[in-house]
C-alpha cells in the first residue's frame, strides 16, 4: 500500500531555483521512489503566476509520486502540516543596499515564515534555508519558530560549497567526484567560509599526498590549497554570477535536494557539510547557524567532532564565525531576535 504523502513546502517556488527543484522533488530524487509527495508552493503575489505555470507543467509530467500541488501567498496556509520546508525565496541585495538593509529585509521574510512554521507545520518538521544570507536567515527563522519547533530542526545550505570543493579536487587530481571523501566546509555560506581538504582523501589516499605527488612536493600542494582551491571554492558563487549573468540555479537546487535526501535517509557514514545550529562544537558560540562537517543516520545532521584544525585553518574558521556573530549582532540590533 502506498505510504501517506510527505508534504514539502517550497518558498520562492516561482523563481529560478524553485523551477529547478520542483520537478526533481516530484520525480522522487529527494525522498526516494517509495515516498509520494504533496507540494506546497509559497510565493509573494507577484511570483504566483510563475509558480502557477510550474504547477501546470508538473501536472503535464504526470509524475506517479506527485499527490497534488497547492499554491499560496500566505505562509500559514503553505506551511500547514508541512513535513519538510525549503526556504528559497529571499530578498536579493539591490543597488545601494547595505548589508544591514539586506538583513533587515530578509528578517521581514524569515521572521514571519519561521513563526508560521512554529505554529502550523508538522511536529517533526525539518527546514533548510537556501535564500541568502542563508545562515542568518535560518537563525532568524529558527528563533521565530520557537517554542513550536526546536531550533536544531533548522539548517542552512552549504552542500553547494561542499560539492564545489569536491569538484575542484576531483579536477585537480584527475579523479571522479565519488573518489573524494572527507571534505569539510566550515563557517558561513559566504566568501569567508573555510573549505577544508586537510582530512580529505582520494580513493583512500590523503588528498595532500596525492596533490604533492602531482605538484612536486608538500609545499606546492599546500600553496595550491591556500592560493587556488580555497579562494576558488569560497568565491565560486561570484564566479558563476560573473559567467552566467545570474546566480547558480541547477547546482543550488541539486545541493538542496542532496542536503534533504541525506538528512532524511542518512549519509551512510560519509561526511558531508551543512550549516546547523551550534551546540558549542569546536568553540562556536551556541545558537549560531554554522557550517560543519556532518553525518546523518536519517534522524538529522550531527556534527563530526574531534577533527584537528591546524593554526591557519583555525584562523580561517574563526574569521568566518566572527562574520556570523556580526550578522547575529546586526539582527539583534534590529530587535528581531
Ligand atoms: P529568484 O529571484 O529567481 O527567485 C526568488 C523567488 O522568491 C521569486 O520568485 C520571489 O518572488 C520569491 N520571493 C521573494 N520573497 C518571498 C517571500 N517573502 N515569500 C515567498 N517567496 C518569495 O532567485 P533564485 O535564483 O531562485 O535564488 C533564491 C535565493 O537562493 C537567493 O537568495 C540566492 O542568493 C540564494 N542562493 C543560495 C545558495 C546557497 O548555496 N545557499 C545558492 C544559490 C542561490
Ligand atoms: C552561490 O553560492 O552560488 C549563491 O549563494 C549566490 C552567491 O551570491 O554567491
Amino acid at each position: 500500500m502506498a505510504s501517506e504523502p510527505t508534504t514539502v513546502t517550497i518558498t520562492g517556488a516561482g523563481g529560478q531555483i524553485g523551477y529547478a527543484l520542483l520537478f526533481r522533488i516530484a520525480a522522487g530524487d529527494m525522498l526516494g521512489e517509495g515516498r509520494p509527495v504533496r507540494l506546497r508552493l509559497l510565493e509573494i503575489p507577484q511570483g504566483l503566476r510563475s509558480a502557477e505555470g510550474a504547477a501546470l507543467e508538473l501536472q503535464d509530467c504526470a509524475f506517479p509520486l506527485l499527490h497534488g500541488v497547492e499554491l499560496s501567498d500566505d505562509p500559514r496556509v503553505a506551511f500547514e502540516g508541512a513535513d519538510i520546508c525549503l526556504l528559497v525565496g529571499a530578498r536579493p541585495r539591490g543597488p545601494g543596499m547595505e548589508r544591514a538593509d539586506l538583513l533587515a529585509a530578509n528578517a521581514g521574510i524569515f521572521g514571519p515564515q519561521g513563526a508560521a512554521i512554529g505554529e502550523v507545520a508538522a511536529d517533526d518538521v525539518r527546514v533548510v534555508v537556501v535564500g541568502n544570507p542563508a545562515n542568518t536567515n535560518a537563525l532568524i527563522a529558527a528563533a521565530s519558530a520557537s517554542p513550536g519547533v526546536p531550533a536544531h530542526r533548522f539548517t542552512a545550505l552549504t552542500r553547494l560549497d561542499h560539492n564545489r570543493a569536491v569538484g575542484q579536487l576531483a579536477e585537480a587530481l584527475d579523479a571522479r567526484p565519488g573518489d573524494i571523501a572527507g571534505v569539510a566546509i566550515w563557517g558561513n555560506h559566504s566568501a569567508t567560509q573555510f573549505p577544508d581538504a586537510a582530512h580529505a582523501t582520494v580513493r583512500g589516499e590523503p588528498v595532500i599526498d596525492a596533490l604533492a605527488t602531482r605538484l612536486g612536493g608538500v609545499e606546492a600542494a599546500r600553496a595550491w590549497l591556500d592560493d587556488v582551491f580555497i579562494p576558488r571554492v569560497a568565491r565560486r558563487g561570484a564566479e558563476i554570477i560573473e559567467v552566467r549573468g545570474s546566480s547558480s540555479v541547477a547546482s543550488a537546487a541539486n545541493a538542496a535536494i542532496e542536503h534533504v535526501r541525506d538528512e532524511q535517509r542518512g549519509t551512510g557514514g560519509r561526511t558531508t557539510s551543512a550549516a546547523v545550529v551550534s551546540r558549542g562544537e569546536y568553540g562556536v558560540p551556541e545558537g549560531l547557524v554554522c557550517s560543519f562537517p556532518v553525518v546523518s543516520d536519517g534522524e538529522g545532521y550531527r556534527v563530526v567532532e574531534g577533527l584537528d584544525l591546524d593554526e591557519r585553518g583555525r584562523a580561517r574558521f574563526e574569521a568566518s564565525v566572527a562574520e556570523l556573530e556580526a550578522e547575529r549582532e546586526a539582527v539583534e540590533a534590529l530587535g528581531v531576535l
